[in-house]
């Protein structure tokens, strides 16, 4: 029977990581202060390292109408895209807060937020490494943002 193996790193602490990773991971975690988030509270904070160096930060954003959330992903994305156009994002990081919890685990991306990783990558044909953290605990790190969404829906088929 067809089975599937998705291969990711898991470390313990943030000085277990590259500079380069933690540093992306600090711009994410101070993103998490401008997160709009008045009706979760649940804050989620990503910062993009582009393949030019640069790095861009984005944040979830609520609104009233619940549906209209803006994840902090593809904010950030459109954040990377306004400032250089053209320049894929090489590496992302992601942590969140909650203020009912200490969230000791990584939160993965949502499965939307995972399709336009995804499309990001086959558009720009590379790979984008992830960097996840909770508030607490291991960090995960993905080689590839496409890794989380096998057998996702490619624009190949259209
Ligand atoms: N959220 C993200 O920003 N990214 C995800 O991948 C999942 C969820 C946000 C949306 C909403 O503002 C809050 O987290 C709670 O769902």
């Amino acid at each position: 029977m067809p089975s599937l193996t998705i291969t990711y790193e898991a470390f313990s602490a943030l000085g277990d990581l590259t500079d380069e990773d933690r540093e992306l991971l600090k711009l994410a975690e101070a993103a998490l202060e401008h997160s709009y988030s008045p009706y979760s509270n649940f804050r989620v904070g990503a910062a993009a390292r582009l393949a030019d160096g640069q790095t861009v930060a984005g944040w979830n954003t609520e609104n009233a109408a619940y549906p209209m959330c803006l994840c902090a992903e593809p904010a950030v994305l459109a954040a990377a895209a306004a400032r250089a156009p053209g320049v894929p994002v090489v590496s992302l990081a992601v942590t969140v807060r909650s203020p009912r919890r200490i969230v000791d685990r990584p939160a993965s991306p949502c499965g939307s937020c995972r399709q336009q990783l995804a499309e990001h990558e086959g558009r720009f044909r590379s790979k984008m490494r992830l960097i996840l953290r909770g508030q607490t605990g291991p960090i995960y790190v993905f080689e590839s943002a496409s890794d989380l969404l096998p057998f996702g829906f490619s624009g190949g088929l259209l």
